[in-house]
Formats: C-alpha cells, sequence, structure tokens
C-alpha cells in the first residue's frame, strides 16, 4: 500500500483546529492485513519505509506505543522480528507468537487493518545468503515461529539462483502450527514473479518436511531425532549432510539452535558470519 496515498489532506480548517491532536508514532507503519493461525499465533503485514533496504532472512526491531509508569510518556515498547516478506516485496510481513502475558504480543496480537506500529528500519541478521559460502543444497531448519526468516528467503530469488535443492524442516508441537509455512510452499506454485524471474518449476527444487512433536501427524518426531536415525534423509531421498555441497540455516529455540548446531559440526559444517562466510548459520527464533 502506498502510504502517501492514505494521508487525506485537511481541507476543513476549523475541523482541524478543534479535532484532538493525534499522538505521532515515531517510524510508523500502518497494519494492512492481520491472519490468525492458531490461539499462539498469528501474521500480519504492514507498509514499508520508501528508505528500508533489506537482505532476505534479516530482522528488524518493531513494537507498540506504550505509557512509561514512571515518567507518563508514550514510548515505544520494542521486540525483534524477522521480517517473514521477501526483500523485493513492497510491504513488509511478521509471523508472530502471542504471548498471553507477553509485554508486547498480549497488545500486538489484538492490532487491525489501518493500526500503526513502531518498526525501526535497521534490519540486522545472520540467516543471510552473504554469511554462506557457495553450494549446491541449503537446509533452512525451523522449529515454531523460527519459520518466519526462512518465509523470506523461500521467496526469494537468489535462494534458487544460489542452490540446485533447497530442504525446508519445520518441527513444532501441533499440526495447526505448521498452517502457515504450508500455505506459503504451496502458494510458490503459483507465484507469478518467482516463476518469470527463476524459470516455471522453480518450485520443483523445494522439498518440504513438517513434524509435529505433540499431535498426531503424517511425520512425528524432533527432526534432530529423525536426522540422528537416518529417517529424514531416507524420507526426502537424499544423501546425508556433506560439507562440500551442504549450506544451512537454523533458526528455532535454544536448544534446538545448540543440538543442531552441534549436529551439524559433526557433520563437518563450520559457522559462518556476515564477515566470514562459512558453510552454516544460525539465529535465536526468542530469548529463552
Ligand atoms: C533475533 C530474534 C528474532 C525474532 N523474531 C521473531 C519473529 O519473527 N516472530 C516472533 O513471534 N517472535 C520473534 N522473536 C521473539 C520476539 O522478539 C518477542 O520475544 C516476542 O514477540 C514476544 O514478545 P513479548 O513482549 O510478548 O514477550 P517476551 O517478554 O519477549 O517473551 C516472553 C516469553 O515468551 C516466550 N516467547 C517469546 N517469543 C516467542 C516465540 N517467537 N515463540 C515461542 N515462544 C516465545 C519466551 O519463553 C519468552 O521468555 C525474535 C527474537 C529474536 C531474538
Ligand atoms: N506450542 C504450544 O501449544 C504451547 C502452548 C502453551 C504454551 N507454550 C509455551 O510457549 C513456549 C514456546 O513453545 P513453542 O511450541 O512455540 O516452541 P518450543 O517449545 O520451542 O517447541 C517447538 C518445537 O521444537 C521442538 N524442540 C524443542 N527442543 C528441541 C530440540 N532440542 N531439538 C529438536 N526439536 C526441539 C519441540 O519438540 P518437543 O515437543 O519434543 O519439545 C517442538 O516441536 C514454551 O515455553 C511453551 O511452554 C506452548
Amino acid at each position: 500500500m502506498d502510504t502517501m496515498t492514505e494521508m487525506t489532506p485537511v481541507t476543513d480548517a476549523t475541523a482541524a483546529a478543534t479535532a484532538p491532536a493525534k499522538k505521532a508514532v515515531p517510524d510508523a507503519q500502518t497494519v494492512t492485513e492481520v491472519r490468525h493461525w492458531t490461539d499462539r499465533l498469528f501474521s500480519f503485514r504492514c507498509t514499508r519505509p520508501a528508505s528500508l533496504r533489506f537482505r532476505s532472512g534479516e530482522f528488524v526491531m518493531i513494537g507498540l506505543m506504550q505509557t512509561d509508569p514512571k515518567s507518563g510518556k508514550e514510548k515505544p515498547l520494542l521486540r525483534a522480528y524477522s521480517i517473514a516478506s521477501p526483500s523485493w516485496d513492497e510491504e513488509l510481513e511478521f509471523y508472530s507468537i502471542k504471548v498471553q502475558d507477553g509485554p508486547l504480543t498480549s497488545r500486538l496480537q489484538h492490532i487491525q487493518p489501518g493500526d500503526e506500529i513502531v518498526l525501526r528500519p535497521k534490519p540486522v541478521g545472520t540467516l543471510v545468503h552473504d554469511a554462506l559460502l557457495p553450494g549446491k543444497r541449503i537446509w533452512f531448519f525451523a522449529t515454531g515461529t523460527g519459520f518466519a526468516p526462512f518465509a523470506s528467503l523461500l521467496r526469494e530469488p537468489q535462494t534458487y539462483e544460489d542452490y540446485d535443492e533447497v530442504i525446508i524442516t519445520h518441527t513444532c508441537r501441533e499440526a495447526a502450527e505448521l498452517h502457515y509455512g504450508a500455505e506459503l510452499i504451496e502458494g510458490l506454485k503459483t507465484d507469478e514473479l518467482l516463476n518469470e524471474v527463476i524459470g516455471e518449476g522453480f518450485w520443483k527444487k523445494i522439498k518440504y518436511y513438517p513434524t509435529t512433536t505433540r499431535e498426531e501427524s503424517p511425520k512425528m518426531g524432533r527432526i534432530t531425532d529423525l536426522m540422528r536415525s537416518g529417517e529424514a534423509f531416507r524420507d526426502l531421498g537424499v544423501d546425508p549432510i556433506n560439507p562440500d555441497t551442504d549450506r544451512a540455516m537454523i533458526c528455532g529455540n535454544l536448544a534446538f539452535n545448540l543440538e543442531l548446531k552441534a549436529m551439524l559440526e559433526e557433520y563437518g559444517l563450520e559457522e559462518g558470519a556476515n564477515s566470514d562466510p562459512k558453510q552454516y548459520v544460525v539465529e535465536k527464533a526468542f530469548l529463552d
């Protein structure tokens, strides 16, 4: 949505003079769409600042204004959020948890189209193509809302230009927690821009491996256990991880990140960074 077209010029000078002054929200962006996936998960889209440039996979600080109990002044309450939309999208998308007593998400979960959020336009992060050496196959490993940076990277043309094969694993407790990711991946088949830029059928490069741990679904178990037993590789019909050809990005809870990091190192992969690209990168989906 074009922010300029939303600014209705004030034509009635009297009305403008008597209307209560609207508090200015710093770095304000307007919510354009909200979708609730479960009672713990929602996604939303908002306007994108014209000056915001980011690399698919990066995160920014977003939030809402709140009254400081001490000073009584309005100030922003911010949290880190992966941008779930790709770098070329004219809007921004976020995929969010709802923590019932969470300072931000207890309120953020109630946003509606037309509301304003605060967005600090300073993207950062390690889940970027620049932090990896060239390879043939890329693995995206996610739990829960850790899918968000991969929602961006799966819609990024460079992912398919750089790799012959893209494997995305997503482990959640319950089946409904997989729906956002499943719908997004299904939607790639008919994504006009990606089909045009990368070539029709680009999505056949993707292998999607969703698993649940606490509710019955077609594939149950933690991805770490499924890889250790060899079941994941057999199901996917691929060779085990090889440092010469495989690259990986990890985004999930701390225990998952640490366990998978140790496993990848056993396979011979080394951790990279923006300043020192190597074979895998890792980022927390939230602070424990
Ligand atoms: C680099 C980075 C990127 C992040 N990206 C996202 C994102 O894309 N989407 C998102 O929903 N959150 C993301 N987070 C977490 C986010 O910053 C907030 O913690 C979250 O929005 C909850 O905020 P809150 O103020 O309501 O509760 P907080 O006080 O921040 O958190 C309360 C507790 O809720 C749990 N929790 C927080 N976030 C999550 C989560 N995402 N999944 C499961 N449990 C959680 C933790 O146990 C935490 O201690 C990210 C965090 C980091 C560090
Ligand atoms: N998801 C819910 O329905 C729910 C409901 C209420 C409250 N909460 C609370 O919200 C917080 C976050 O819950 P969440 O479900 O979003 O995220 P989570 O606890 O991080 O779990 C997400 C997925 O990661 C798996 N996992 C955890 N550690 C792993 C490891 N070391 N290796 C591989 N996989 C691992 C989990 O499997 P396991 O199931 O085997 O741990 C689960 O399938 C928790 O504190 C939880 O108590 C969650």
